[in-house]
């Protein structure tokens, strides 16, 4: 009786390791072959292609936001009138906002001066360079 036991024990266990060694190869060979490519797939293809536009996405927000009060959305500017008078608001599609550099133009929005606001200490020098390639990527049209 004992060994009959035993030796359905051994059989099952045989069974169970054939099972086992004939499941993994085909597992082995499959899986770790498909799931790397299909990672590396889904990893490489929204990463660089979202990036860019959620700068610029970015960008736009904090303009239609902060800016816009004043420079309007599509950036051309005008009068603005407060409490404490009337700003003339320079056009952001023409004239020095074209001429003038990127550097420049980070400069102006950083520390502000003769009505435009200083953004330093609320928008990170990233945030602001941001805005200056939004400024002439979507408002300027440029490159
Ligand atoms: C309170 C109104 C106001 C707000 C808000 C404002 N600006 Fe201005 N902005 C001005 C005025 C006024 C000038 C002109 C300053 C001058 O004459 O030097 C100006 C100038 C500029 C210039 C320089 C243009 C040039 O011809 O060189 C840039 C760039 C600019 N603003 C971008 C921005 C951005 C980006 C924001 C939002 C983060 C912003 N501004 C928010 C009023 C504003």
């Amino acid at each position: 009786m004992r060994s009959i036991k035993i030796a359905v024990i051994i059989a099952a266990l045989a069974l169970f390791i054939i099972a086992c060694d004939s499941s993994q190869p085909s597992a082995n060979s499959s899986t770790p072959a498909a799931s790397p490519s299909a990672t590396a797939a889904t990893a490489s293809t929204p990463a660089p292609a979202a990036s860019p536009a959620d700068e610029l996405a970015d960008a736009r927000a904090t303009f239609k936001q902060i800016c816009a009060r004043c420079h309007k959305e599509d950036g051309s500017g005008g009068e603005f009138k407060d409490e404490s008078g009337t700003l003339k608001v320079p056009n952001l599609r023409e004239g020095h906002a074209v001429s003038h550099t990127d550097e420049r133009l980070a400069k102006k929005i950083a520390n502000g001066g003769d009505g435009m606001p200083a953004f330093s200490k609320r928008l990170s020098p990233e945030r602001i360079n941001n805005l200056v390639r939004y400024i002439r990527v979507e408002i300027q049209g440029k490159k």
